[in-house]
């Protein structure tokens, strides 16, 4: 990669109006990630070495956002929004201190990829003082329009202030660029506001750098990467596209999905070779799987690693926090939640673990239930290796079991158990003879009699 120096300004002052939202526009979120936050991974991408980004006045979350990500970000605020070059000035400061590159990306847009904004670095490394991405628009209205002249790009042209016949061209801005750092204030600063929105357009760069004599270039990429969010449908195209994106990657890098239009995947997913995934497979943020490893139809994972050659699901929830030891079984309606499982556990069916170690080899029965929560505090249950935890056992933590320890089906475990017991936490059984089919008979006269009456 390049060793030029690189500035990146995001702009995300935008209202975000039609989102109809308390949230910020920016911070809605694409595959677990929010839009802000797709962008500034691109550019890092990229070799964006520093980052400036553009906030409407009060957007204390975004700039919550931009430090949580990118904690030495500059967070630069336009308080009134007069217009995309006047949004890139506001970060002024940032561009006075000298970069080769200039990167200008849209908070709201967040499918461009790392190599895009590559490509357009490049074109400045090649000599251009202003770079733009352009794509061919299947409906440009509303577009700014490239004008092209002699083989290069002359100047942007905003959908409101063009000519009839610029509005047939079908080459457009998606909004992005790039700018050589030498040239970027002084392009930047000679944008007026004469046209029909009164705006300061940053499009406008390209005419001013041309009427200099600077050099100019297009870079173009697929329409789908310049996409941006105005509204939750919008949103929901764009999650499309990047689920899309995800699921083919993680196929290309040797994970089966049977149904892959029915997995969600986060941006961070990390799936093992000969990972395979069945219908409805849902992943939050952070979660790591081996190799080997298959989740069953409709499992719902976060925050989770899980070890190779496991198996999860149908139906299973792994929850934050939660480790999954290698050859693990974990089967229909079990929860895990804050929870580290050694190697070959198996919890079967209905079964809830939270905060709890269980040892290696230990077999949990249906119907286990950790009580790790006391109404105030959560608390522990440790439980060893090679245990059998009888079917329908109620574990109230704090608890610890040592290893290779029986407990009885349907017990109430409140005491720890000393490694080697059997334990059982239920009161002793009761037979009376003859009784059950007194009882039996008894009743079947009275339903008789019962439906005699016409009952
Ligand atoms: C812009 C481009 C247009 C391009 C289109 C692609 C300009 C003048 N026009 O138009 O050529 O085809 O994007 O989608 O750049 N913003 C601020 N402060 C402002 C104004 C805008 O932060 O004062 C931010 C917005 O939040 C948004 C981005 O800049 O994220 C683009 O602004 P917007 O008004 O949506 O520009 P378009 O009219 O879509
Ligand atoms: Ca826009």
């Amino acid at each position: 990669m390049t060793t030029r120096s690189c500035l990146s300004v995001v702009l995300a002052a935008g209202e975000g109006t039609r989102m109809k939202s308390a949230k910020p526009k920016v911070l809605h979120e694409v595959a677990g990630l929010s839009m802000l936050g797709h962008v500034l991974t691109a550019i890092a991408g990229a070799g964006g070495t520093a980052a400036a980004v553009v906030v409407g006045p009060g957007r204390d979350d975004v700039a919550a956002e931009v430090r949580r990500l990118v904690p030495d970000a500059g967070v630069h605020v336009q308080v009134e929004r007069l217009g995309t070059a006047h949004a890139v000035l506001q970060a002024a400061d940032a561009l006075k201190r000298g970069y080769d590159d200039v990167i200008v990306a849209f908070g709201d847009t967040p499918l461009v990829r790392a190599t895009t904004f590559g490509r357009l670095r490049e074109a400045i490394a090649a000599g251009a003082a202003v770079a733009v991405l352009g794509f061919e628009a299947a409906d440009p209205t509303g577009y700014g329009r490239l004008v092209v002249a002699d083989g290069k790009l002359a100047a942007i042209v905003e959908h409101k202030d063009a000519s009839e016949e610029q509005k047939r061209i079908t080459l457009c801005n998606g909004g992005l660029m790039a700018l050589s750092g030498a040239q970027a204030l002084r392009l930047l600063e000679g944008v007026g506001n004469a046209n029909a929105k009164g705006e300061f357009y940053l499009t406008d760069v390209v005419a001013l750098a041309r009427q200099a004599g600077l050099p100019t270039a297009v870079v173009t990429a697929p329409e789908d990467e310049v996409r941006g969010v105005n509204d939750r449908v919008q949103l929901a195209e764009v999650e499309a596209i990047a689920q899309g994106r995800l699921r083919a990657e993680a196929m290309r890098a040797g994970v089966t999905m049977v149904a892959p239009e029915t997995v969600f995947l986060s941006h961070d997913t990390v799936l093992g070779q000969d990972v395979v995934l069945e219908p409805h497979v849902v992943f939050g943020p952070g979660v790591r799987i081996a190799g080997d490893v298959t989740i069953r139809a409709y499992s719902h994972l976060a925050g989770c690693e899980v070890a190779a050659g496991a198996t999860i699901g149908p139906f299973a929830r792994i929850r934050p926090k939660s480790r999954i030891g290698e050859k693990v079984h974990i089967g229909n309606f079990v929860e895990v939640n804050r929870s580290t499982l050694g190697r070959q556990v198996e919890a079967n069916h209905l079964a809830y673990l939270g905060d709890s170690t269980v040892g290696e080899g230990t077999n949990v029965g249906a119907g286990t239930i950790t009580c790790n929560f006391d109404g105030a505090d959560k608390n522990p249950t440790v439980i060893g290796r090679d245990v059998f935890v009888g079917s329908n056992s109620t574990l109230i933590a704090p608890l610890t079991i040592g290893d290779e320890v029986l407990i009885a089906a349907g017990s109430t475990i409140t005491q720890d158990v000393e490694a080697g017991g059997l334990a059982f936490g239920r009161p002793r059984q009761a037979v009376i003879p003859e009784r059950g089919a007194e009882k039996i008979r008894a009743n079947k006269v009275r339903r008789a009699e019962r439906k005699a009456r016409g009952g």
